[in-house]
């Protein structure tokens, strides 16, 4: 289940930090924004799976992600630079948070 996200999450990553060196790039905060945009979904969807539908914990960490992810969506659509990392190590905690209370 969590190959999908990872591979958005990557995206985010890589679009984030390529857009840090090259500022003139747009095309990374599409990239940024479209991959963000997927976490938003794919946390709005992991919940709906049978193994995560009745943890209360894990649902409310989904709704972090996609909080947390759709603020990366919003600052890359207004091409607002300043926040997005802030927002990414938010998304970050995130996924570790869970790790290290859902899975051992
Ligand atoms: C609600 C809890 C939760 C959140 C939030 C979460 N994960 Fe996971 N993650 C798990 C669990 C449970 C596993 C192990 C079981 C599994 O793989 O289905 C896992 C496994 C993984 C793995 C190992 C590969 C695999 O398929 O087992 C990767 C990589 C991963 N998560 C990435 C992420 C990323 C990136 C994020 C944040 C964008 C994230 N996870 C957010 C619960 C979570």
């Amino acid at each position: 289940m969590m190959g999908k996200l990872e591979v958005a999450y990557t995206e985010v990553i890589k679009a984030i930090m390529i857009s840090s060196v090259q500022d003139e790039d747009d095309i990374s905060f599409d990239q940024a924004g479209q991959w963000a945009e997927d976490i938003v979904k794919i946390a709005g969807e992991l919940p709906k799976l049978s193994e995560v539908e009745k943890d209360e914990s894990a649902r409310a960490f989904f709704l972090q992600m996609a909080k947390h992810a759709g603020e990366i969506q919003n600052l890359a659509k207004s091409e607002r630079w300043e926040g997005m990392m802030a927002a990414l190590f938010r998304l970050q905690a995130t996924c570790m948070g869970c790790h290290e209370k859902i899975r051992n």
